[in-house]
């Protein structure tokens, strides 16, 4: 049966290639909404080319160019309220969750409650709200499918298996470009350095959370939500080949891992058709060719934002919200070259030292606590 998809994100690297994935299969899925923030020109090309019933975009000039440009029929909804009216429409039956961070949360939310399937890539949602979210999967019965391929992995893994015979989880990580980089020399890589992933292609914002880790941090929580496995059972191993998504160790010492070459589009494409696998034309890992895989502990210390996620989580409460907000605010100020690299750990803990943690939070509470940590870091210098 025909699927309609609402693709929250469309001009981003997960919404594209999810426009790739949807493409390969006419008869399965339609897109039935889009939605933009920045980039209006490639959002009106996918408008042309996809032909949603509707467009959401964020300023009122980009309203008035849809309008002008779109073809005939097709509705301009404007800013968040368009987002969170789409994702419960009808003629919605899968929600593609691609935002970058905090701007996620209420459409997934929305999305939940209206009972769609949800493809999450959107990690900061889980990873600020959590305990929020998951009882209102359980309450409305949906399923949440991870797109991240280490949650794609370790759902693949966990398939057919109890969840009290599981002892860890292992989230792999490449490494980012910095993996064997010296401390010292930290501070000083620069914003183009600090962009070149050396295994995916990324938004932005992502890559420098590679390049920090904070992103296995994100990656650690996000995980502890979605198979609800204490943090104290995450481990986080260092693989530069990406190859091995992610594995589970069960209770007998056995250990099931998931490998794909690094492409997003296999577990888009694996979300999207879930419960099922269909044929693709990507390319295949071909072992040989491979010559060997390498595993190393994660270095902590060049990389702190790795343990600020694990006390953020062991705290609880609106603590990795603060980590979060902190997070996405130091790495804005690295795109735009304004701090150095090494600002961004020390921006997230003086955020988390500095706040109060609030235990069992409120949505509202973690949406003020959100905007209180943005507020209160760009008042500061960093210190
Ligand atoms: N990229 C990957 O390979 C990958 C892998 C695993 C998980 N993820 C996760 O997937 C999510 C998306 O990542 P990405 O790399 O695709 O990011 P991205 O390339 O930066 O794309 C983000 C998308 O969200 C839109 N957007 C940005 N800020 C917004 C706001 N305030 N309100 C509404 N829309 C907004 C952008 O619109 P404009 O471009 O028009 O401004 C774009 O469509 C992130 O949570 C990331 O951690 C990504």
């Amino acid at each position: 049966m025909l699927k309609n998809i609402a693709l929250l994100g469309s001009t981003g690297s997960i919404g594209t290639q999810t426009l790739d994935v949807v493409a390969g299969f006419p008869k399965d899925f339609r897109i039935t909404y889009l939605t933009g923030h920045t980039n209006t020109t490639l959002l009106l090309e996918q408008v042309r080319r996809f032909r949603p019933r509707g467009v959401v975009v964020f300023s009122d000039a980009a309203v008035k160019e849809m309008k002008k440009n779109a073809p005939p029929g097709t509705e301009v909804l404007l800013g968040e309220q368009g987002l969170l009216d789409i994702v419960q429409r009808q003629d919605v039956d899968i929600v593609v969750s691609s935002l970058v961070g905090f701007a996620g949360l209420r459409p997934t939310i929305a999305a939940i409650t209206a009972k769609k399937k949800i493809a999450l890539a959107n990690k900061e949602t889980l990873v600020v709200a959590g305990e929020i979210i998951m009882p209102l999967v359980d309450k409305h019965h949906v399923d949440l499918l991870p797109v991240d391929s280490e949650h794609s992995a370790i759902f693949q893994c966990l398939a057919g298996e109890l969840p009290n015979k599981v002892d860890k989880l292992i989230l792999t990580a490449s490494g980012g470009p910095f993996r064997t980089k010296p401390m010292a020399e930290l501070q000083q890589v620069t914003l183009e350095q600090a962009l070149k992933h050396p295994n995916w292609s990324m938004g932005n914002k992502i890559t420098i959370d590679s390049a920090t880790l904070m992103n296995k941090g994100l990656e650690v929580i996000e995980a502890h939500w979605l198979f609800g496995v204490p943090p104290e059972r995450i481990e986080v191993v260092v693989h530069p080949q990406s190859i091995i998504h992610s594995m589970v160790e069960f209770v007998d010492g056995s250990v099931k891992a998931q490998l794909g070459i690094p492409d997003m589009k296999i577990p888009i494409q694996y979300a999207l058709t879930y419960p099922s696998r269909s044929p693709s034309r990507f390319p295949r890992v071909h072992f040989p060719s491979l010559g060997e895989m390498t595993f190393f502990e994660p270095d902590r210390e060049r990389f702190p934002c790795l343990q600020l996620a694990f006390d953020a989580i062991k705290e609880g409460g609106t603590m990795p919200a603060v980590m979060n907000a902190a997070n996405e605010v130091a790495v804005a100020q690295f795109l735009q070259q304004k701090i150095g690299f090494l600002d961004i750990p020390r921006m997230v803990r003086s955020a988390m030292e500095q706040h109060s943690n609030l235990a069992n939070p409120s949505l509202e509470e973690i949406v003020t606590t959100d905007s209180e940590t943005r507020a209160l870091l760009q008042s500061q210098k960093v210190s």
